[in-house]
Order: structure tokens, then sequence, then C-alpha cells
């Protein structure tokens, strides 16, 4: 079987990533898996059952039993899940256990696209289309700390930049599989960008990255 047109969406925290992931997925009739929620799920439920979260054989086995309904739980999209997934993401066996599901989602035949941080290094190295989203820290944490308040969380901006800085360097330095570009990704920086000149930029290198498979092809 031929596998399909695969989107890697790659960045940290508030970089616009998901957003244009999604809006791709939309624009290309693709389906599109946030792969975040994975480990955000794999931290809420780590900590609901009470065990420690350096605790690797532990962590791997939630992950190892995750199941994907339960993904859409409101509770993933929280400051603090985001802190408890790149704390579990840090072991290569709760990585591992989260393998075979995102490559899964992106054997499906007609393509898919998928966000994270490690989707054109190590879970898809030879997606057609990679793209590498960023944005300063301090554009990050705005950006953030208004999606928070929205949600009706009240924090402080200097707080949110500070989990930011924190999340970069814990996913930036660790060992397994850590947040960075790919070679043959195309570096999108969105700080001076709003999200329609983003989403535009995005879909105009997908577009090449399209037309440069299909020739591959013949
Ligand atoms: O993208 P999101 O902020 O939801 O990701 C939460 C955390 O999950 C990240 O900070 C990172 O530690 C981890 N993650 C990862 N690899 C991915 C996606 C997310 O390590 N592919």
């Amino acid at each position: 079987m031929t596998a399909g047109f695969v989107i890697a969406v790659d960045g940290p925290a508030a970089s616009g990533k998901g957003t244009i992931a999604q809006r791709l997925g939309r624009e290309l009739g693709l389906p599109v898996l946030d792969t975040g929620l994975l480990y955000r799920a794999v931290g809420v439920l780590t900590e609901r059952a009470g065990v420690g979260l350096d605790d690797e054989g532990a962590t791997a086995a939630v992950a190892a039993r995750l199941d994907p309904a339960e993904l859409e739980d409101p509770a993933l999209r929280t400051r603090g899940a985001g802190e408890l997934a790149s704390r579990v993401a840090v072991h290569p066996a709760v990585r591992a256990a989260l393998l075979d599901f995102q490559r899964a989602f992106a054997a499906r035949p007609g393509g898919a696209v998928l966000d994270g941080r490690d989707i054109g290094t190590v879970i898809c190295p030879d997606a057609p289309a990679k793209l590498y989203v960023t944005a300063t820290p301090e554009v990050r944490a705005e950006r953030r700390w208004k999606q928070l308040s929205g949600q009706g969380e009240a924090v402080a901006y200097d707080d949110v930049l500070a989990d930011i800085r924190r999340r970069d360097a814990r996913d930036g330095g660790r060992d397994a599989a850590p947040m960075t570009q790919a070679p043959d990704a195309t570096l999108l920086d969105t700080t001076e960008m709003t999200i329609e000149q983003a989403a535009d930029a995005a879909r105009r290198i997908v577009e090449a990255a399209r037309a440069r498979w299909e020739r591959s092809r013949g």
C-alpha cells in the first residue's frame, strides 16, 4: 500500500502549531492527531492513579493502557496537564508505548496531519511535508495566557512565561526524542504573524511539499 501524504507539524508550546495542524487537516480533508494530548493523558492519569511521575515503569504502563477515548477529556487542556505531560514525556518507555498508535495514525491510506515535538524527527522521519513552528517565548506566553484566561483559568502572565521557559528547557534538553527542528523541516516563525498569516504561510509550504511529493511519485 502506498503511504499517504503525511504532514508533520512540530514546535514548542503555543507556537501556533496546533491551530495550523487543525486548519491544514480541514483544508486538505486529512485527519489530525494532536500528539501532545497523548502525553497530557498519561500525565493526568498517572497523577490520578497516585503514581510518581518519575517512575518510568509505572508511567509507561499507564501509557500502554491508554484508551484514545480519554483524549477528549477537557482536563487535558489545562495548564497543569501540560506540565505533567512534559514530565512523563522524558521517559523513553513512555514514548515507546505511544509510538505504534502514532505511527498507525500516520499510516492511514489517505494521509494525516500530526502535531507534536518529535513527529518529523522520530515518529514520521519520512513525512513528505514537515514544518517547525516557533515564536518567541514572550509571544507564546501571551497567547497561552489569553487562551487560559478565556477558558476561565485565572493565571498571571509571568507564571505562564515561566511555565513556557521551563517546558522548552525540559522538552529540548531531554535525551529521548528532544524537541528539535528536523533537518528537512521548514521553519515557520510566527512571532510577528496573526494566526491567519501563519496558517496561510503553512498552507504555501505544504502545497510546495505536496507538489514535490507528487512529482517524486511520478
Ligand atoms: O503540545 P502540548 O503542549 O500539548 O504537549 C504537552 C507536552 O507533551 C510537551 O511539553 C512535551 O513534553 C510532550 N510532547 C512530547 N512529544 C510530542 C508531543 C508532546 O514530548 N510529540
